[in-house]
């Protein structure tokens, strides 16, 4: 043998024990990922805090018994904000992704207290836009909070660009509007992370189980989340479940964003980037996340009747008042059920001889149907009426929300 390939030799076993060494001190640091690419930076994540629960190691001064019962996780570390003096205002902006052919004429049109980042999704050439299409709006949530990590706002609204959709709440008309106009920034700043939609179904109590080894056609996400857990929650074992109310609206306070670190926000928005999942379900993934990262729960579901009261003002008394009013308004969408079949059967009877005979009995029927939910109609309207009535006044908010009233302010 050579001396030339002796040296090699040497010099490649070296660079072997060299590498393994910085290999295993990387692993004894859980620092197991290296290099990743954000933007045009190359940055090293050695931050492990990165990765640790917002505000875990701190001690849990006071928590909300009503959240407490929802949530199923043992290590619950939410810490309650403490809102603003009574009357004080609160500085809000609205993140709403678009496409080029949204309409949303209605956020300056309706909304003027609050202020807006609308970013465009597919024009790279806007003032706002992502740094990559993907994943849906949790690409431009993310972008928001990076981009304005030092500036940010008391509250955060984070909403998608229909006016009208089923994402909104039945009680709020379904209006995007109504939501912001109402949303109690003394409630945001409280919970930290408040889901805008209050009703638990779809999404509550829970949705995904991502143990589960079947596959579903409803939730392709679920076994998604089971593979991508470990990348995305390093530190955190994988939860049996994970519910809160659908559709990914939500609104948050500084603070609570404040108490996650930076990198961490990068890290997630690179993992979107880079992650070989179709956009849709990169986004579908996060659907369910987004209450776990703000609130360190694997389930967040608070009582739909604290939900109304508290975060929008519409306070019915409790939560057996409210479930009366939910039980009226079911009766109401059975009776239209009921009107609109007649309406069908009526024109499909037509030509038949019994035709005269019948018709007139449905007629009957439709009309007396249409008294009754006239009569119901009236009953929901007032009772909504009386309960924002109740809502505007503070001590109520907190009484129905169980949280200790402070004569100095807020709840
Ligand atoms: C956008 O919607 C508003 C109603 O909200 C309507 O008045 C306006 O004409 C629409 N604009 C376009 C370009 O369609
Ligand atoms: C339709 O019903 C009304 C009241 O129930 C009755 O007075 C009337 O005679 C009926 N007409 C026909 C054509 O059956």
């Amino acid at each position: 043998m050579s001396a030339l390939k002796k040296l090699i030799q040497l010099i490649s076993t070296a660079a072997f024990v060299v590498f393994f060494f910085f290999l295993s001190k990387l692993n004894t640091e859980g620092f197991s990922r290296g290099k990743h690419r954000v933007g045009k930076n190359e940055e090293v994540f050695q931050d492990r805090s990165a990765w640790s629960a917002p505000g875990r190691d701190g001690s849990i001064s006071e928590i909300r018994g009503s959240l407490d019962a929802a949530a199923s996780s043992s290590s619950s570390y939410i810490h309650p904000g403490v809102p603003k003096l009574l009357d004080s205002t609160y500085s809000r902006v609205m993140v709403i992704p678009r496409l080029q052919s949204d309409n949303i004429s209605w956020v300056s049109d309706e909304l003027h207290d609050v202020d807006t980042a609308v970013y465009i999704v597919n024009d790279p050439w806007a003032a706002l836009h992502p740094p990559k299409n993907k994943g849906h709006e949790v690409m431009i949530y993310l972008s928001y909070i990076i981009n304005h990590y030092d500036t940010l706002p008391d509250i955060l609204i984070f909403m998608h660009a229909h006016r009208w959709t089923h994402h909104n709440n039945a009680l709020l008309a379904y209006d995007a509007v109504e939501t912001v106009r109402r949303l109690k920034s003394d409630y945001v700043t409280r919970e930290g992370y408040v889901n805008l939609r209050c009703h638990w179904s779809p999404g509550c109590p829970e949705w995904l189980h991502p143990a589960n080894s079947q596959e579903s056609l409803e939730k392709q996400e679920e076994i998604l989340l089971s593979k991508c857990w470990n990348e995305l929650f390093p530190s955190d074992p994988l939860p049996t479940a994970l519910g809160q109310a659908c559709c990914a609206q939500f609104a948050l306070s500084k603070e609570r964003v404040l108490s996650i670190p930076l990198s961490r926000f990068i890290f997630y928005r690179d993992w979107i980037t880079r992650t070989p999942l179709s956009d849709y379900v990169s986004g579908r993934l996060w659907e369910y996340s987004w209450q776990f990262i703000f609130t360190g729960r694997s389930i967040y579901c608070p009582a739909e009747h604290i939900c109304y009261c508290g975060g929008f003002g519409l306070c019915f008394g409790g939560a057996s008042e409210f479930e009366a009013f939910e039980e009226l308004r079911r009766k109401k969408q059975n009776l239209q059920l009921e009107t609109n079949e007649l309406l069908e059967g009526r024109s499909s009877e037509r030509g038949t001889d019994l035709e005269s005979h019948r018709s007139n009995a449905s007629a009957v029927r439709y009309a007396y149907l249409n008294s009754q939910i006239e009569i119901l109609e009236q009953d929901l309207a007032l009772r909504k009426e009386d309960a924002f009535k109740r809502g505007l006044n503070p001590r109520n908010r907190a009484k129905e929300c169980g949280t200790r009233w402070k004569e100095t302010g807020g709840l």
